[in-house]
């Protein structure tokens, strides 16, 4: 008998932009934006301060919703899902804010439990085992009853990566996740976006500025200036492109003058 189409495992892009053109209000902030990430692949966005890195985050998890465009999540057109809609597909996405965002008057164990309870009736031995879990798998055991404000900022980004794999994420998303702390707790949380791609088979999407960190850690690159992706490629294709405003962007240079607008607000 043939198999029917949903007996047949999935394995087209985990993420898929075509076309999508967003912003706020009359201004557009991305113009044109098409992109595919594959399964269990490390993507990473780059681009100056203010040129829609996060914005683009937002389309992905359903902040925001784009002027046009589609926007597929595991070959699901969720372009015009409700917010109902639009929870439940959250719940296969996992984020990592760009300010790790924690509730600050809930301790570290609240903050992990909070996406499990969003649920209804998960016992609470489950929880405490998820808890412990995600915790371990941040090097953070023991941490529980902690504050955020009692935490370095590296522990507060372990703690808010491991709220985003709370609910076993197929996807995460980084906003930032090295940027602003010092090499040693860079390379920690580099460690930790690969341990997690591994042993979560998970597909991440990674915004940031830390050059180091992209080339080490992702698979592709996509470079992000003036609402649109101007270079697209491995970090080896990236370095050695010929793109002059690729490679004053990665190597922290002059923009050529009519991309100076965008320098004042790095
Ligand atoms: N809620 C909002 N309402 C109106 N404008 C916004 C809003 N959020 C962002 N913007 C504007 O959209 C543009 C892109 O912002 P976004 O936060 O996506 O940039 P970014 O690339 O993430 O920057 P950064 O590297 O500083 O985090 C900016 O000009 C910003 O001022
Ligand atoms: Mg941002």
């Amino acid at each position: 008998m043939a198999k029917k189409a949903k007996d047949i495992p999935y394995d087209g892009p985990a993420i898929e932009l075509i076309d999508i053109v967003a912003g706020y209000g009359d201004t557009i902030v991305l113009d044109g934006i098409s992109l595919s990430v594959k399964h269990k692949e490390i993507f990473t966005v780059i681009g100056l301060s203010g040129s829609g890195k996060s914005t683009l985050l937002k389309l992905v998890i359903g902040f925001l919703k784009p002027f046009s465009g589609k926007i597929f999540i595991d070959g699901e057109d969720i372009t015009h899902f409700s917010e109902r809609r639009m929870r439940k597909v959250r719940m296969k996405l996992g984020m990592v804010f760009q300010h790790a965002a924690l509730f600050d008057s809930l301790s570290v164990y609240d903050n992990i439990a909070f996406p499990v309870r969003q649920r209804k009736n998960v016992p609470r031995s489950k929880i405490r085992g998820i808890v412990a879990d995600k915790l371990a798998d941040v090097d953070m055991q023991g941490t529980g009853k902690l504050m955020p404000s009692e935490l370095s900022g590296g522990m507060q980004k372990r703690v808010g990566l491991a709220r985003a794999l709370a609910e076993n994420p197929r996807i995460i998303l980084y906003d930032e996740p090295t940027t602003g702390l010092d090499p040693v707790i860079t390379n920690n949380i580099n460690r930790l976006i690969l341990k997690t791609r591994d042993s979560y088979e998970a597909t991440s999407l990674v915004i940031s500025h830390d050059m180091e960190s992209v080339f080490r850690i992702s698979d592709r690159v996509g470079v992000l200036l003036d609402g649109k992706i101007i270079a697209l490629g491995t970090p080896g294709e990236i370095q050695a492109s010929n793109n002059k405003e690729v490679q004053a962007f990665i190597h922290g240079e002059e923009f050529p003058s009519h991309l100076e607008r965008h320098i004042s607000l790095v």
